[in-house]
């Protein structure tokens, strides 16, 4: 095992010691190595304005991320590269291609958000690249601009996007390959500052035995729930185990008739296979938070969270899937639905970890959709989130499963509306009765998402949405005009 956190910063290896385990990688950056290009705005991953880019190794070469550092521990950076806003200059002083864009356009006012804007844009530059304006909008959409205005920042995205022009980056990409290679065979991180212990296992039986040795340990994988812990509720974490480095929980795959998704899998990893086999759930994963918090946020937290308004676990539930539980004694398998007990409470027993999640692939004749309901369409969370599975007969509901985010303590099952539609025709008037049955399945909350009237009356009319959409598509048209459809 080895103390020292080491990760490539400007062409070099840096090697740092006594490194605090939950430090951010902000206050790092800004108070101990002097890099204030960097900006503290809401320290819990909504402004964008922390916005630094890290490189990791692939088959392809280096893949640039960015990702807020105000909820990043430090040692999660061990192995990786950092760019920061600092590092973007050329060496003789010309700023980069998306800075020299930004000045173009006019991009700027204030400038307290523009390094976040930069490095967002940077690793858009070297990523995909699109001038879709679709595409620009989930780059910035982690980024706020206070005075600027929207409409410039997208001008110098655009004017950069398909035209990626050589950097300094691009130059020294072979050195840094060989520089993270070499950090990729050092031995597994262990730090203990004054009894605060941090370990980043990298196989699943070094986690096993991590966990039988500290069952208490809390598991962190992208910090973006863990990280607000320690920014705004001030936690000391005794002891941490991070599961980033576990190459194994990091694989999505299909295996027989299932997509199965490591624990570890972040949210950007797992969009393109969840968006062709699941259509919906692909557009929900667009509607996650931002890019950065997807860049370091997995399926495996989201689950593990038991939040009961996580967006991924309605989904995966109404999908049937199954969750494998690991620990040092072996693992097991069971329904999603079944992990989450109560609010606050999953059926994760200690010394265990979640493995994966692997959900059934669609059969011909399965049907899926799901709506995630929130005050803003990006980087909000649910107030309400409903998703829908349905196997037809000719006319009739042979099978049909649903599940909320946002009406109980939990992610939910609409038991008794799925009752009610069950071996009936797919018609608007078994919708309604199924409407009204939904009444008997929760009772939701108020809050400062929405009241509990609000809640369940929109996830009555995400049924009749649903229903508009799965039948024939004049319903849509009809439903409009009847003033009886409200739309998610
Ligand atoms: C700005 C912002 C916006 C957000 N927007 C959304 C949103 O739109 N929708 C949404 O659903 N969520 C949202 N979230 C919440 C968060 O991003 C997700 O819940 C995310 O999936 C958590 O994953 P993580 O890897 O960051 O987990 P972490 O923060 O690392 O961990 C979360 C919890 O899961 C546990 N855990 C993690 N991995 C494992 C494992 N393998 N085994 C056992 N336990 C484990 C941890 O111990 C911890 O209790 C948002 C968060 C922020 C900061
Ligand atoms: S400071 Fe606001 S996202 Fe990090
Ligand atoms: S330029 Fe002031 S916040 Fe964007």
């Amino acid at each position: 095992m080895r103390n020292t956190v080491k990760f490539v910063h400007n062409g070099h290896i840096r090697e740092l010691e006594n490194v605090d385990p939950t430090t951010t990688l902000l206050n790092f950056l800004r108070y101990e190595d002097a890099l204030t290009g960097t900006k503290e705005g809401c320290a819990e991953g909504d402004c964008g304005a922390c916005t630094v880019v890290l490189g990791d190794l692939t088959e392809h070469g280096i893949h640039y991320q960015a990702v807020n550092a105000c909820i990043q521990f430090l040692p999660m950076l061990d192995g990786r590269e950092l760019i920061t806003v600092e590092d973007l200059k050329a060496e003789n002083g010309e700023l980069h291609p998306v800075q020299q864009a930004l000045v173009t356009t006019n991009a700027t006012q204030c400038g307290f958000c523009t390094p976040g804007f930069a490095m967002s844009l940077f690793a858009e530059m070297h990523g995909k690249n699109s001038s879709e304006l679709s595409d620009i909008n989930n780059v910035l959409a982690g980024n706020l601009c206070r005075c600027t205005g929207y409409g410039p920042i997208i001008e110098a995205a655009k004017s950069i996007a398909g035209n990626a022009p050589a950097d300094k980056f691009t130059a020294r990409q072979k050195n840094t390959v060989e520089l993270l290679q070499s950090l990729a065979k050092e031995s597994s991180l262990s730090l203990d500052l004054s009894g605060r212990r941090y370990f980043a296992p990298k196989t699943m039986a070094e986690l096993s035995s991590l966990l039988a040795q500290h069952p208490a340990a809390i598991i962190l994988a992208g910090a973006t729930d863990i990280g607000l812990w320690v920014t705004k509720q001030f936690r000391e974490l005794e002891t941490v185990i991070y599961v980033g480095q576990i190459e194994a929980l990091k694989k999505i795959c299909v295996e027989k008739d299932h997509l199965v998704i490591g624990a570890g899998v972040t949210y950007t990893q797992a969009w393109d296979l969840l968006q062709e086999h699941f259509g919906d759930f692909g557009e929900l994963v667009r509607r996650v938070a931002s890019t950065q918090i997807r860049n370091s946020g997995t399926i495996g937290g989201n689950i593990a969270n038991g939040s009961p308004i996580g967006d991924t676990p309605p989904a995966l539930i109404a999908l049937g899937a199954t969750l494998t539980l690991s620990s040092k004694d072996g693992s097991r398998d069971i329904l999603l639905e079944d992990f989450f007990i109560q609010y606050g409470q999953q059926d994760l027993k200690a010394g265990e970890f979640v493995e994966k999640v692997s959900v059934p692939l669609l059969k011909n004749d399965g049907i899926f959709k799901c709506y995630k309901i929130s005050k803003r369409f990006d980087q909000d969370i649910s107030a309400l989130c409903g998703a829908f599975h349905m196997q037809m007969d000719g006319t009739k509901v042979l099978d049909i499963r649903i599940c909320y985010g946002g009406m109980a303590g939990t992610p939910a099952r609409a038991f008794k509306t799925e009752q009610a539609l069950i071996g009936m025709e797919w018609n608007l008037k078994s919708v309604e009765v199924a409407m009204i049955a939904m009444a008997a399945d929760f009772t939701p909350l108020s809050d400062m998402r929405a009241s509990q009237e609000y809640r369940m009356m929109t996830a009555q009319n995400l049924l009749k949405k649903f229903y508009a959409e799965t039948s024939d598509p004049k319903a849509l048209t009809r439903l409009v005009g009847q003033g009886s459809l409200s739309y998610a």
